[in-house]
């Protein structure tokens, strides 16, 4: 099973970026399933009903996120309908949506968990703990964990955590892309950070303006998705066998100028 992880969409540029690399990549390197963390596609924050619906148009099969899913105003109410996206499983009991998806692809189960770390994040549950409990849900199936996160120690922590258990555990939040990616010893296939898929000459994505004057005064300034200049297309491709051994992978940093 070949499989791409592709990481953050920022906003509308990064969805124009998604939508227009992935039919040639599906063909190219013939992929069977493909994942995307679209927790920043709306503006930057967050996601709508009606851009999950063209991110499905656009090829993508199962969803990630992370902190910023809740961040457009009464998404509470539609986030648990979005089908084939995940928020972060350890959020608290009771928060709407899911925190894993599932899918067969040619006779095999494929599950894609999202997690959240919690070293300078919000409050949320045991990450660790979690994937403790649900993977006797999912064991069955090839385990692809969006470990959404800040601290890289948090991360590396998790992936061995997980090893011999997941199948990869691929970050995401830092939108920069790591030069880590390996296979642990039990197997697991660990990356960091999968990096974004938005502006390259942003400030991770958004406009340099705002966050450089909340540098340099403390004063909460708002955000703008950068939609000029280099763009880049990060993501993470990897192919397993029927025993879920991992024979293949490679980051892909495609930089494009618009
Ligand atoms: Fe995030």
């Amino acid at each position: 099973m070949r499989v791409l992880h592709v990481g953050d969409v920022m906003g509308r540029p990064g969805r124009r970026l998604l939508k227009n690399s992935l039919p040639r990549l599906r063909e190219e390197m013939a992929l069977d399933i493909i994942c995307v963390n679209v927790e920043n596609s709306a503006h930057g924050f967050g996601i709508t009903e009606p851009i999950y619906k063209e991110l499905k148009t656009a090829g993508v099969d199962l969803m990630s996120s992370g902190n910023h899913i809740f961040d457009v105003k009464g998404s509470e109410n539609f986030i648990g309908s979005l089908e084939n996206l995940c928020r972060p499983a350890n959020y608290p009991e009771g928060t709407p949506g899911k925190g894993w998806v599932s899918m067969e692809k040619n006779g095999e189960r494929f599950t894609l968990v999202n997690l959240m770390g919690r070293v300078f994040m919000p409050l949320s549950d045991c990450p660790f703990r979690k994937f403790d409990e649900l993977y006797p849900e999912i064991e069955d199936s090839f385990i692809l964990v969006d470990f959404h996160a800040e601290a890289t120690s948090e991360k590396c922590a998790f992936g061995n955590y997980a090893d011999s258990r997941a199948g990869a555990v691929i970050g995401t939040h830092t939108h920069v892309q790591t030069n880590d990616d390996r296979l642990l010893p039990g197997g697991t296939l660990y990356l960091t950070d999968v990096g974004m898929t938005g502006s390259y000459e942003g400030i991770i994505g958004m406009n340099k303006k705002a966050p450089t004057e909340r540098f340099l005064s403390g004063v909460p300034r708002k955000y703008e998705v950068e939609k000029h200049g280099k763009m880049v297309f990060n993501a993470m491709f990897f192919e397993y066998d029927e025993t879920r051994t991992i024979k293949e992978f490679s980051k892909l940093a495609i930089i494009t100028e618009v």
